[in-house]
C-alpha cells in the first residue's frame, strides 16, 4: 500500500532549533506509515496582499505542497505565549487568496517544545483557533506540551528517554489513524 504523505511545518527557523529535532524524532517514528517532508517556510516573503496578484513562487511551492499531502503535522515554539512570526506567515501565505486555502479539510495535529515548564501550551492553543478556523480536520489528543531537556533529541531525530519515546510514538500511531480517517 503506498504511503501516506505528511508536510511537517516547523516554526523555528533556528538552526540548533528543539522543535526541528522533535520534528525529525517525529518523521522517523512514523517512518513506517508515512513519507515526512519538511517544508521550508525561511524563503517565504512577509505576507502583503498586495503581493497576491503576482504569487510568490515560495509562497506557490509551500501551497502545492500543502495540497498535494495527505496531512500536515505542526511542530512550534512558543515566542511571547503565541506562535512565532514565521510560522504565523506561513499559513497567512497558504491560506490565501481567499476561498483558495490550501488548508481546508486537510487532516492535521499540532505540537511543540520549550525549556519552559508548560512546553508551548499558551502557543498550540492559539494555533488551534487558526487552525479550526481554516476548517483543518485538527486530532485534539494526544497534546504534546514537551519540556525539552538539553540532549532529550539529538539532531538526526534520535531521543534519549524511553518515557518520551514511547508518549511520541502514541501520538504519530493515533495520528496515523486519524489521517487514514479523514484523508480525502
Ligand atoms: C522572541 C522569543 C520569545 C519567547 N517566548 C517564549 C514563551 O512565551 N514561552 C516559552 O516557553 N519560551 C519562550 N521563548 C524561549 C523558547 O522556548 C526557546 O528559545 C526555544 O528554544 C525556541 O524554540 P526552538 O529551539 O525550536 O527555536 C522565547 C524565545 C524567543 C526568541
Amino acid at each position: 500500500m503506498k504511503k501516506l504523505t505528511v508536510v511537517i511545518i516547523v516554526g523555528s527557523l533556528r538552526k540548533d532549533s528543539y522543535n526541528l529535532k522533535l520534528a525529525k524524532a517525529l518523521a522517523t517514528l512514523g517512518q513506517n506509515d508515512f513519507e515526512a517532508h519538511i517544508a521550508n517556510i525561511s524563503d517565504l516573503p512577509l505576507y502583503n496582499q498586495d503581493l497576491e496578484s503576482a504569487f510568490p513562487e515560495q509562497a506557490a511551492r509551500l501551497k502545492k505542497e500543502i495540497q498535494e499531502a495527505d496531512a500536515i503535522l505542526f511542530v512550534t515554539p512558543e515566542y511571547n505565549r503565541s506562535i512565532p512570526a514565521p510560522l504565523k506567515n506561513a499559513i497567512d501565505w497558504a491560506s490565501r487568496p481567499y476561498g483558495q486555502s490550501a488548508f481546508a479539510n486537510k487532516p492535521a495535529a499540532l505540537c511543540g517544545t520549550s525549556p519552559g515548564a508548560i512546553g508551548t501550551a499558551v502557543a498550540q492553543n492559539t494555533l488551534k483557533h487558526i487552525l479550526h478556523y481554516l476548517d483543518m480536520a485538527l486530532m485534539g489528543s494526544p497534546e504534546v506540551y514537551l519540556q525539552f531537556k538539553e540532549g532529550l533529541i539529538d539532531n538526526d531525530g534520535n531521543i534519549s528517554d524511553q518515557n518520551t519515546q514511547t508518549f511520541l510514538k502514541g501520538f504519530v500511531d493515533k495520528f496515523v489513524t486519524w489521517i487514514q480517517k479523514h484523508k480525502q
